[in-house]
């Protein structure tokens, strides 16, 4: 978390940080800092509080003329969200500039072998430890900045990506990366530094991705110089050509990104299968899978490792890929799963689900499996993504660059991508019919046909969201294929609402959460036709006879439930296998419009950020 930006080149830096800056704010939002080197020294200004509230700041605090400058948008690990923790932070002399995003585990016994060496502390950041160790090694070795940040990583110990820059020697800055992300946008004499593309994107198509480890010298009038970090050794970078435009990155008239990103579902489903699926021909093809389709096949179990949404996604697939495919699946929390041992034989293949592909537990899962001979196979959004490198193979979800920081096409791309390669291995396994297949095929192609469908009701749920608006409390029941749909639900309403909400096997209802029933207590039911329609039937009986308010999502034409509930949303018919990829519509949009109503900042809430690249 934490977006970083810098340029050097020609152009004023101010704006293209400033505009850089926001649309990274989705990395965190708890303060922002700038600062410009203005030909003579450096103007440094930095709030807590959001981008917005930087540039009022700058407005009356500093001059921003200049055309080599930093940027920082924070998400907080060491010390409160306050004007001095805000980043860039200056060495002690004032020379040397730095913004950091991730966490220097071992800044404490640095910081005190500093302070006997003289050096003072204004911050409670390790930032502003690691750029005071990078000033004490350039003064202590008389070396020049790259030398000295490169002797300063090898001795700290966490994860970074930073920029820094020295006024005694503006022409360039030194930027270096481990564990999270950091790219650099090549221009013509002039270059950017960012978290990720989009703070360049309408300045240049071409970027280098540094890897871990490596760190680079960005020098006005001369080519990047990519270094590895432990051994100085030069690095050629491979410079890539960027597929991103700006026009997926802007609202397009929508209120937040989140509803525009809801209203994409349909398109980016369609993107997702593009060239993927031929329901007609029977076929799927998905490139990373034909060549490891032997690893799945002779796999002892699947283990899917994710975090937040992803690991919704993943719940949904461990019931398609056991129901078609016949694969034991586990689904782990990537967090748990690093730290508690876990048996994993080279008979196991993981399956990584993130949508930034830079989750911190996520990779850490990954390391820790692939140490321990697995097969790794990612499943991601974002393209070339730390962990779309980190793992064997994998298939990209194609959904556009996600911005709202609660997930929703995100979520529903992957659980297309998963769909595909368990209908994929069920066939090659025989553990399918053929009619079966064939006809979940053309079913996964009509899925953005019912999407859309789905959100024609937007106007409906807004009504129902009046009326919730207020309540304390949610409770989301389903069951098989839409009890993850029931987890996703609640975790919407929570992320960006901040009302509390639980999601709950319909059925497990009876063994707890039923005693938080009465009158007050809105309980969203997703009763589509499945296998245990009855069944939910009755337990949605169970939270009438307690008075219980039922918003009930049912499928088009449902008459049973419709009688039962309070509200309805309707969706469309769909085999129950691919239900959660319609049912998780009218649940995204319920807690959008809460959201709206509430007042929340629906795109930025409170303490979160899109990308945890902090464990
Ligand atoms: C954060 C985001 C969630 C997301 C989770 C996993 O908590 O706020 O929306 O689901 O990280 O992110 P990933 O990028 O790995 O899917």
């Amino acid at each position: 978390m934490c977006g970083i930006v810098g340029y050097i080149g020609s152009r004023q830096a101010y704006p293209i940080i400033l505009n850089g800056l926001k649309r990274l704010e989705y990395r965190g939002y708890d303060s922002a800092g700038i600062a410009i080197y203005d030909g003579a020294g450096i103007q440094l200004s930095k709030t807590k509080g959001k981008v917005s509230d930087l540039e009022k700041r700058v407005k009356k605090e500093i001059k921003t003329t200049g055309t080599l400058g930093i940027g920082h948008t924070r998400w907080a690990t060491h010390g409160v969200p306050n004007d001095v923790n805000s980043h860039p932070h200056y060495s002690n002399s004032g020379e040397l500039v730095i913004i950091h995003n991730g966490i220097i585990e071992n800044y404490s016994a640095i910081k005190k072998a500093l302070i006997k060496r003289g050096y003072s502390f204004y911050s409670e950041t390790d930032t502003e430890v690691l750029v005071n160790l990078i000033e004490d090694i350039k003064k202590k070795e008389n070396v020049k900045l790259g030398k000295a940040v490169q002797i300063a990583l090898n001795q700290v110990v966490g994860a970074y990506a930073i920029a820094v820059f020295d006024k005694m020697k503006p022409d360039e800055i030194v930027v270096a990366k481990l564990g999270s992300p950091l790219a650099i946008g090549i221009g013509e004499d002039e270059f950017f530094v960012a978290s990720d593309a989009t703070p360049f994107i309408e300045f240049t198509n071409n970027a280098i991705y540094l890897e871990d480890e490596e760190m680079a010298i960005i020098r006005l009038g001369r080519e990047v110089r990519v270094r590895k970090i432990k051994n100085d050794s030069l690095v050629v970078p491979y410079v890539q050509e960027l597929q991103l435009n700006l026009e997926q990155i802007e609202k397009g008239g929508y209120d937040h990104f989140m509803l525009k990103e809801i209203y994409e579902q349909p398109s980016v489903i369609k993107d997702t299968y593009r060239g993927r699926l031929l329901a007609s021909e029977g076929i799927i093809k998905l490139g990373g899978l034909e060549d490891h389709i032997q690893k799945f096949i002779n796999a002892n179990r699947v283990i899917i490792v994710a975090c937040g949404t992803s690991w919704h996604a993943g719940l949904v697939a461990e019931y398609i890929f056991e129901d078609w495919a016949r694969i034991p699946v586990e689904v782990e929390y990537a967090s748990e799963f690093r730290y508690r041992n876990p048996i994993i034989t080279e008979k196991d293949v993981v399956i990584a689900i993130s949508q930034s592909g830079e989750t911190a537990d996520t990779l850490a899962a990954i390391k820790l499996a692939k140490q321990r001979g697995a097969f790794v196979y990612g499943v991601c959004n974002v393209v070339g993504s730390s962990i779309s490198r980190e793992t064997h193979s994998g298939t990209y979800t194609h959904a556009g660059p996600e911005i709202g920081v609660a997930s929703t096409k995100a979520f529903t791309t992957q659980i297309t991508v998963l769909t595909m390669i368990a209908l994929k291995l069920a066939k090659i396994k025989g553990t399918i019919s053929q009619s079966n297949y064939m006809k979940h095929l053309r079913e996964l192609e009509m899925i953005p046909h019912h999407v859309e469908e789905a959100l024609k009701s937007d106007t409906k749920i807004r009504a129902i969201a009046e009326v919730f608006q207020d309540a304390a409390n949610f409770l989301y029941l389903g069951r098989g294929y839409n009890f993850p749909v029931a987890l996703e639900g609640a975790l919407k309403l929570k992320e960006i609402s901040y009302i509390h909400a639980e999601g709950y096997p319909a059925a497990e209802m009876k063994h707890g959460p039923i005693a938080l029933i009465d009158e007050q207590m809105p309980v969203v039911v997703i009763a589509v036709n499945s296998n245990h329609y009855e069944k939910v039937v009755s337990n949605i009986e169970e939270i009438k006879a307690r008075n219980g308010k039922i918003i009930a999502v049912v499928t088009e034409g449902d008459s049973t439930v419709k009688e039962l509930a309070d509200y309805i949303m309707e969706v469309p018919k769909t085999p129950e296998t691919l239900s959660p990829l319609v049912t998780t519509i009218p649940l995204q949009l319920l807690s959008y419009h809460i959201a709206v109503m509430l007042g929340r900042n629906v795109d930025q809430p409170r303490n979160l950020a899109k990308s945890v690249t902090v464990e």
